[in-house]
């Protein structure tokens, strides 16, 4: 009797512990990501170059579908183990967004992503803008 009790005594700690980690993973996972307003106007000086969006698809399967996946899922192998998990490209939440927020996002990243101001140029980070947009459904 004694040793049940003990054993239930025990789980429940557990339970307990195992909860408010769950919680504390939760919380700091939610907020979401946003660009600040003045990012929303930035003109895209590429917006319907159709080479810009070719070029941006080979600079995107070399350096981002290894996180985002080849179909912009957010399912690339290396993504898979990252808090938060990688956007997918896909999705509304993105795609609603203005050219100008996306490029500011990829321009300044935030962690576990990297910013790429210093890595592409502003040529190439909207050249990836337009070839994103060929994600959407
Ligand atoms: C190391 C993995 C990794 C790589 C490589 C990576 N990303 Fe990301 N990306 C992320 C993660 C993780 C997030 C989510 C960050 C967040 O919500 O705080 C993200 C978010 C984004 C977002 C913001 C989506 C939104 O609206 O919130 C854009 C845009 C983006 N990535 C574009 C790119 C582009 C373009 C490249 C390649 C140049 C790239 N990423 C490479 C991991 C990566």
């Amino acid at each position: 009797m004694k040793k049940n009790q003990n054993q239930l005594v025990l789980v429940a700690v557990v339970s307990l512990a195992v909860l408010s980690m769950s919680f504390i993973n939760f919380y700091s996972t939610i907020e979401p990501w946003k660009a600040p307003a003045s990012a929303k106007t930035i003109k895209n000086p590429l917006k319907g170059n159709v080479q810009a969006t070719k070029e941006g698809k080979k600079l995107y399967d070399s350096m981002c579908a290894v996180c985002h996946g080849n179909k912009g899922r957010g399912d690339g192998v290396a993504g898979m183990a990252l808090n938060p998990r990688p956007a997918n490209f896909t999705k509304s939440v993105v795609q609603d967004q203005t050219d100008g927020e996306i490029y500011w996002k990829i321009t300044n990243g935030r962690l576990p992503m990297a910013a790429y101001k210093d890595i592409l140029t502003e040529e190439q980070r909207w050249q990836l803008v337009n070839y994103l947009r060929t994600f959407k459904k």
